[in-house]
């Protein structure tokens, strides 16, 4: 409960001594078993512009071609309105959007705008400003074919650490900005997610940014909140319901050749799920001439050879893994273990070279500190692991070839920790059949 304690204390007492239901328990169970390095200060961000100036700015792709802007003012009266164009200082496109806020206990949200603009022209800087006053931010869109350039990293928190991750990911270019959960550890404090939207403003109103949910995104409440998720939904929207998803906590979309599936980790996903049954769904849409790379994200990792929530991704694997192993997606990330780990490619506990490689990047600098231990002796299925802070980049050159890097905050940029050629499963012979497909040749 030590976690609960340190983390409300801006909060009542009353909500104090009934924290522990804030919290799942099965996600707080391993907590005990693993030493973490010590954790590096939190930062809090100030609000210092004007009440009626966009905040917390930050981007997503919608679609093929457009983009969701979402920021937040204190002053319910301003517009929900974005300028954009290509020059700077001149806008040309004007687009409307829609507003809302939240309540959570005696926190009232600010006044929350989304605007979606576009279509846009791809490898592209715009210029833009929110509610027609206040700075002018810019983004580059992503390209529309090979190369491409993923971050990758999960569990980002905002801690001095963090902000270190930030500027280590910003000294080289990227396209696309990939979170696989545990955003802004606020954990029911919801000034700690007004704080998250300006610390990671400068990044995330530059390049989209793409996340799933983590178990610090939950924030449930029995009976007032059963639900959770209030803050992150609000906040984070992604585009969901482009890929026939009914939930913000699982989607997939599509970007320069690469097909994304956003798992979620705390919505069900159960045989029986709406997750698993979209999932299924949304696999047999995948077409990989368009799309010949596979990715997918999820929070809790299935495979992990740390003793940190050991055991919580099983039952999400045992459900799930089959899709994915026969949609012969190229790769998993995950985060939730605060640590860097490679595997080989994996079906079903075993090497297989069909199966998708596992990446756990859950590094990105939270308050909680590193899971500093690993397993022994270690899995041969695990090929690099390393508990330090650090960040993850997929180059995808061409419909053939990717190139992953792992990235550590204490290195000068220009190391590469860990780095692998990886070749997309859409080009090796011996995987072009799934299993089934196999058997029935068997029978014949
Ligand atoms: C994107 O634009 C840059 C600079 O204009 C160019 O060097 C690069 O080749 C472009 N990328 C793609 C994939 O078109
Ligand atoms: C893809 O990139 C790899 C690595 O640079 C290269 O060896 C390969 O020939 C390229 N394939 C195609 C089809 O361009
Ligand atoms: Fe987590």
């Amino acid at each position: 409960m030590a976690k609960c304690t340190k983390s409300l204390v801006m909060f009542p007492i009353l909500l104090q001594t009934i924290c522990f239901l804030l919290f799942p328990q099965p996600l707080m169970s391993q907590e005990n078993n693993f030493v973490r390095q010590p954790a590096s200060q939190l930062i809090i961000t100030p609000h210092q512009r004007s009440n009626s100036e966009p905040q917390q700015v930050h981007i997503s792709l919608v679609g093929k071609d457009k983009m969701r802007v979402s920021w937040i003012t204190e002053d319910k009266e301003t517009e929900t309105m974005v300028e954009y164009g290509t020059k700077a200082g001149e806008y040309s496109e004007k687009t409307m959007g829609e507003h809302t806020s939240y309540q959570y206990f005696f926190y009232n949200s600010g006044k929350i705008h989304n605007a979606v603009i576009g279509p846009l022209e791809p490898n592209t800087t715009y210029f833009y400003r929110c509610g027609g006053l206040g700075p002018e931010f810019s983004f580059k869109t992503p390209p529309s074919k090979f190369p491409i350039e993923f971050v990758i990293v999960g569990d980002l928190g905002q801690t001095e650490w963090t902000a270190s991750t930030l500027k280590h990911v910003d000294k080289s270019d990227y396209d696309v900005f990939l979170i696989p959960g545990d955003l802004s550890y606020a954990d029911s404090q919801q000034p700690l997610w007004d704080s998250f939207g300006r610390l990671v403003e400068p990044y995330a109103s530059k390049r989209p940014w793409m996340v799933t949910e983590g178990n610090h995104e939950i924030e449930i409440f029995p009976i007032i909140y059963p639900k959770g998720f209030e803050a992150y939904n609000t906040r984070w929207p992604m585009p969901f319901q482009e890929s026939g998803s009914n939930s913000n906590l699982y989607y997939s979309f599509e970007v320069a050749g690469v097909h994304i599936i956003m798992l979620g980790s705390y919505a069900d996903f159960s045989v029986e799920s709406q997750q698993y049954e979209w999932l299924q769904l949304d696999l047999t849409k995948i077409d990989r001439v368009k799309t010949p790379w596979v990715i997918t994200m999820v929070h809790a990792p299935w495979y992990t050879t740390n003793e940190a929530h050991q055991g919580e991704g099983e039952s999400m694997r045992q459900a799930m893994e089959e899709l994915l192993f026969k949609a012969r997606v190229d790769l998993v990330f995950a985060g939730h273990v605060h640590a860097y780990e490679r595997f080989t490619r994996i079906y079903n506990n075993k090497a297989d070279s069909c199966g998708p490689m596992y990446v756990t990047i859950g590094d990105g600098g939270n308050r909680e500190g590193l899971a500093l231990r690993f397993k022994n002796p270690p899995s041969p299925l695990s090929l690099f692991r390393e508990p330090s802070f650090g960040h993850g980049r997929l180059r995808i050159l061409n419909e053939t070839h990717a190139h992953w890097s792992w990235h550590r905050n204490n290195d000068k940029d220009a190391i590469v920790a860990d780095g692998i050629w990886i070749e997309s499963l859409s080009n090796l012979k011996a995987c072009s059949e799934t299993p089934n497909q196999q058997v029935a040749h068997q029978e014949l």
